[in-house]
């Protein structure tokens, strides 16, 4: 595997999946692992990655010097880049040379990351630095330069040591997916052997080895993609052994609790519908608060799980669909004291429960996720299933959550989305679904004034959920939701479309 050492750069996840595209597992560490503590006879090549800090700051997260005597191929990316300059003898600049966005290198050096290219060649890159290398360490020679960095690249002429000042992983640096596979194949030599079905046959071993041959494990399903291919990979290593339980909170789509059974149990999953529909909306009964109602949901939810898991005896794991961007949103690189933010769909789970973890997809991004999810031959309803918000409605009906309003919403939003269905465009749009606003407004209908409910339309693009732009769907399809909702839908007498973008608006209107 391909080792990465986070120094806090918002693309060192990037890299790691940019690694695993060439079917090469790899994994980001904090800066301040020990490397006496892992077992590095799997690593064939390590990545310092970029980061926001200056290498010469007195408060520069914390590194072992050790990494860089050890014998393994290394790739420095631009914080990774001076911090091996600085350990090697070289000197730094700082300020004058500051380059954020592209600009163009020219290869100087036509080996190693470069060998794909010819001296004199010139390449697209992104920069993102304050500081650069101003003289190289012993050893070294330049590999690349810029105008604005004369050593924008540089390797050792006798040991696997090598750094860029510009960032491969991204795709504003078109030819660098080229100049990390010349690391990961020329370089450290690795085979492409990480597939999702050498990843499928290992997760079921390793899950097999920790919960032994008595242990038994729960799991909450909610339908969505993570937590149902979560289920199916564990189900593979435990089989009845994994009891997985769908709360249907009352706060799905219209008909969807019956559907998501259908298909759970289609997996051959050992699942367990709990209806509490009717104890979710008690709860809610009054609140109005957004927060609030999350805080509620999220308790409900943990009772509910911890009353059904106290049926069953003799469960010791918890396995969940947590993915790498769910976990981690910065990574810590001042120590493993600082802050690591969690934000598990339900909340809490894990701390009340005392079960120890599994969570499989620690380390990916839902799309390799989905991948495995075609390998273990789940149906494509289940892998391209739109996110969905873990407090369901509740946050899609603004104000009070009645039974009436959410069965208002579940209609309309119904209608929403079996209309972008049939145009076939529900794939490609990250988030398709109706809110119900608390506004009432004057329409007329047939010969009578109504004073009735306004439906919010909302359907956007992303590729994360961190930003979004909003659809800009057919006009046709737009004009049949709107009267198929005005007409089929009581209490609904005016549909608004939401055409704002994320900044600075979120996804979901609450
Ligand atoms: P926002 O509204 O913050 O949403 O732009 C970003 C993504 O997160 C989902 N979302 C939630 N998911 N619990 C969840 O499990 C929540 O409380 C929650 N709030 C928002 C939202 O649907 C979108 O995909």
């Amino acid at each position: 595997m391909i080792l990465i050492l986070d120094f806090g750069s918002q693309y060192t996840q990037l890299i790691a999946r940019r690694v695993r595209e060439f079917h090469v597992y790899s994994e980001v560490k904090p800066c301040t692992v020990d490397p006496r503590s892992l077992d590095l006879t799997q690593v064939k090549g390590l990545v310092l990655s970029g980061g926001p800090a200056s290498v010469t700051d007195s408060d520069a997260p914390e590194f072992n010097p050790e990494w860089l005597s050890l014998d393994i191929p290394i790739l420095g990316i631009c914080y990774g880049m001076q911090l091996l300059a600085h350990h090697s003898g070289g000197r730094l600049g700082r300020g004058a040379a500051r380059e954020y966005g592209p600009s163009t290198i020219t290869v100087e050096n036509a080996q190693g990351l470069f060998a794909s290219w010819s001296k004199g060649e010139r390449l697209a890159v992104w920069m993102s630095h304050g500081d650069h290398v101003e003289q190289l360490p012993p050893g070294f020679v330049v590999s690349a330069s810029s105008s604005g960095a004369p050593i924008a690249a540089m390797h050792h002429t006798s040991k696997p040591i090598m750094a860029l000042q510009f960032h491969p992983e991204v795709v504003h640096t078109p030819q660098g997916k080229k100049i990390l596979e010349n690391f990961v194949y020329g370089i450290a030599k690795c085979d492409p052997d990480w597939t999702p079905e050498g990843f499928i046959e290992q997760s079921i071993g390793r899950i097999a080895a920790e919960v032994g041959p008595s242990g038994q494990a729960i799991c909450a399903l909610s339908g969505g993609v993570d937590s149902t291919v979560a289920a199916v990979l564990v189900s593979k290593a435990l089989g009845e052994r994994l009891h997985c339980f769908f709360v249907d909170t009352g706060l799905m789509r219209k008909g969807e609790a019956g559907s998501v059974m259908e298909r759970l149990k289609g997996l051959n999953l050992n699942v367990e519908l709990i209806d509490a529909g009717a104890r979710f909306l008690g709860e809610l009964k009054g609140v109005s608060d957004p927060e609030q109602k999350r805080k509620i949901i999220g308790r409900v939810f943990i009772e509910v799980f911890e009353e059904q898991s106290k049926k069953l005896s003799g469960v010791t794991h918890l396995v969940q669909g947590t993915l790498y961007p769910d976990v981690i949103e910065s990574v810590s690189v001042r120590g493993p004291s600082a802050t690591i933010k969690t934000h598990h769909n339900v909340g809490g789970l894990p701390e009340r429960l005392k079960f120890k973890l599994i969570e499989p997809f620690r380390e990916l991004f839902k799309d390799e996720v989905r991948a495995l999810g075609r390998e273990l031959a789940m149906p494509t309803e289940i892998l391209q299933r739109q996110p969905f918000p873990g407090p369901g409605l509740a946050v899609r009906v603004l104000g009070e959550v009645t039974a009436p309003r959410v069965a208002i919403l579940q209609e309309a939003d119904h209608i929403f989305l079996e209309e972008v269905r049939s145009e076939g465009l529900y794939a490609g749009l990250w988030q398709t679904f109706a809110v119900l606003l608390p506004v009432h407004s004057v329409g007329v209908m047939g010969d009578g004034r109504t004073y009735e409910e306004t439906i919010a339309l909302r359907a956007v693009y992303s590729e994360d959920g961190m930003t979004a732009d909003w659809a800009y769907l057919p006009e046709a399809l737009l004009r049949r939701v709107s009267n198929r909702i005005v007409n089929e839908v009581r209490g609904v007498n005016r549909v608004v479309l939401d055409i704002s973008s994320k900044p600075p608006a979120t996804i979901e209107w609450e």
